[in-house]
């Protein structure tokens, strides 16, 4: 399955989607909950800062330098600030040596700003009933803290977010993606002109359940019509045989009673001959119809080349002597045996092999040959004779149409229509090639579509 399949898939587009918002909704929750605490944690230490200041500034000016270094000492964590000035801004004493610029002298906590300090701390200036500066600051190392938290929360929740969408998207994907695949195959074989086929339908009746049936009415629409176009030539066939079977019957009682001579004789003899080809022509577009809707399987048994083409020869080498043509075989004893309806079988090489002997040359050379390919047994017929351009290839495998060059022969131009009949019933592959010089005609004996 390629990737580019999945992303497309609307499954795996709504689970991420889904997982981006939910992602959004935890950065949001987690960034309302620092904001929170955060603002909650200043006010806090705001609290610390006045009344570390009160505590100081209330023992009065009398050893007010010592109470600040007392309070610097028993600073363990380091995170408290103390800076005794004089009146003028001169550093008596704590461990802070100098006022930050601009900073306010009010008593009134604010957030300072300090390249040696965590962003938020919080710190106070007050200038003593004495007229001293004192400076109390609280760092905000616990903020600090807070923020690692919680950027660690998002980067760990955010990472298993994504891996987790990705994966549960890829996999709600995958089903929808497997039933589509299941999809394509029928429809390929649909398209291939396998008739029989319909899309699977599963018991789920979802939406895809409710395309494929739609699908399905379609090609059972599809089915009828086309049984019955096909029918259509057939039952003309059936219909007209009576008749011309009575005008032929005509013909030939007049051709009996009657004293006709001379070109009278002859033009019966004519209207005669043409209702024979007729009759011929009907009989083979319902052989065709017949073909086409026989039950696939009812006929089917195992079948040896071999026997089936032995017999061909047989029929064929006395007309091949009348006309002059040489008749060869080559048949590989080792042919697997086919599944298929042997007298159709026959039928169909039989064709094949009479259009070779009818094109043919007095003088050519006619060869049949079995050969034992991987994929299963291919029969080839091949002639030295007109051979048939490559643009009228499929042009004669179809009903009544007969080549430019060879339009002169007897012949109705449906033989190798029965023959494609057949072997499209079989699911054999009927191939027209060069024989160089001459025409090559090969049946490939394996289910179409099999080819290393
Ligand atoms: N071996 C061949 N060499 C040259 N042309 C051929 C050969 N086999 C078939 N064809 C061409 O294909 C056309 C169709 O063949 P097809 O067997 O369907 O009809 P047909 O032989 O003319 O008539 P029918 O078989 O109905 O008596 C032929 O008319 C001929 O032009
Ligand atoms: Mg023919």
């Amino acid at each position: 399955m390629k990737l580019g399949e999945l992303w497309r898939t609307t499954p795996f587009r709504l689970t991420l989607l889904n997982g981006a918002v939910f992602a959004l909704a935890v950065l949001a929750l987690m960034g309302l909950i620092y904001q929170q605490t955060a603002g909650y944690l200043g006010r806090q230490m705001d609290g610390i800062v006045v009344s570390n200041a009160r505590v100081l500034a209330l023992g009065g000016a009398e050893r007010l330098p010592e109470r600040v270094n007392q309070a610097v000492a028993s600073d363990a964590r380091h995170i408290e600030y103390y800076g005794l000035f004089s009146a003028e801004g001169v550093w008596i004493t704590g461990n802070v040596h100098a006022l930050p610029p601009g900073f306010r002298i009010d008593g009134t906590p604010r957030e300072i700003k300090a390249p040696n300090l965590q962003p938020g701390s919080r710190a106070l200036a007050e200038r003593l009933p004495w007229g001293e500066i004192l400076f109390v600051g609280h760092d905000a190392l616990v903020l600090s803290g807070l923020r690692d938290i919680v950027i660690r929360a998002l980067a760990v929740s955010g990472g298993l977010a994504l891996v987790l969408g990705l994966a549960a998207a890829a996999a709600l994907s995958l089903r929808p993606l497997q039933r589509i695949d299941a999809l394509r195959e029928a429809s390929r074989a649909a398209l291939k002109g396998q008739l029989g086929v319909r899309l699977p339908v599963s018991r789920r009746r979802d939406e895809m359940d409710m395309l494929a049936g739609v699908a399905n009415a379609m090609m059972d629409e599809a089915e009828r019509l086309l049984w019955e176009v096909k029918s259509v030539g057939e039952n003309v066939a059936h219909d007209l045989r009576t008749p011309l079977n009575r005008l032929r019957a005509l013909l030939y009682r007049v051709s009996q009673e009657t004293k006709l001579e001379g070109a009278e004789r002859e033009m019966i003899e004519r209207a005669l001959a043409e209702t024979d080809e007729l009759l011929t022509r009907f009989r083979a577009l319902q052989r065709i119809g017949e073909i086409e809707r026989r039950d696939r399987q009812a006929f089917f048994e195992p079948v040896r080349l071999q026997s089936v083409l032995e017999h061909v020869i047989e029929l064929h080498e006395p007309s091949a002597e009348d006309r002059g043509v040489e008749l060869a075989a080559e048949i590989a004893p080792d042919a697997a045996e086919v599944q298929a309806d042997p007298t159709l079988l026959f039928e169909a090489v039989s064709n094949v092999v009479d259009n070779a002997l009818k094109f043919t040359p007095k003088g050519g050379r006619v060869k049949i040959r079995l050969l034992a390919r991987p994929e299963g047994p291919r029969i080839e017929v091949a002639d030295n004779g007109p051979g048939v351009p490559e643009a009228e290839r499929d042009a004669v495998l179809q009903r009544f149409y007969r080549a430019e060059r060879t339009r002169n022969a007897p012949g109705s131009g449906l033989g190798l229509s029965i023959v494609s009949a057949i072997a499209r019933l079989h699911h054999f592959t009927l191939v027209l090639e060069d024989a160089k010089p001459g025409l090559k005609v090969a049946l490939n004996c394996w289910p179409r579509g099999m080819e290393a």
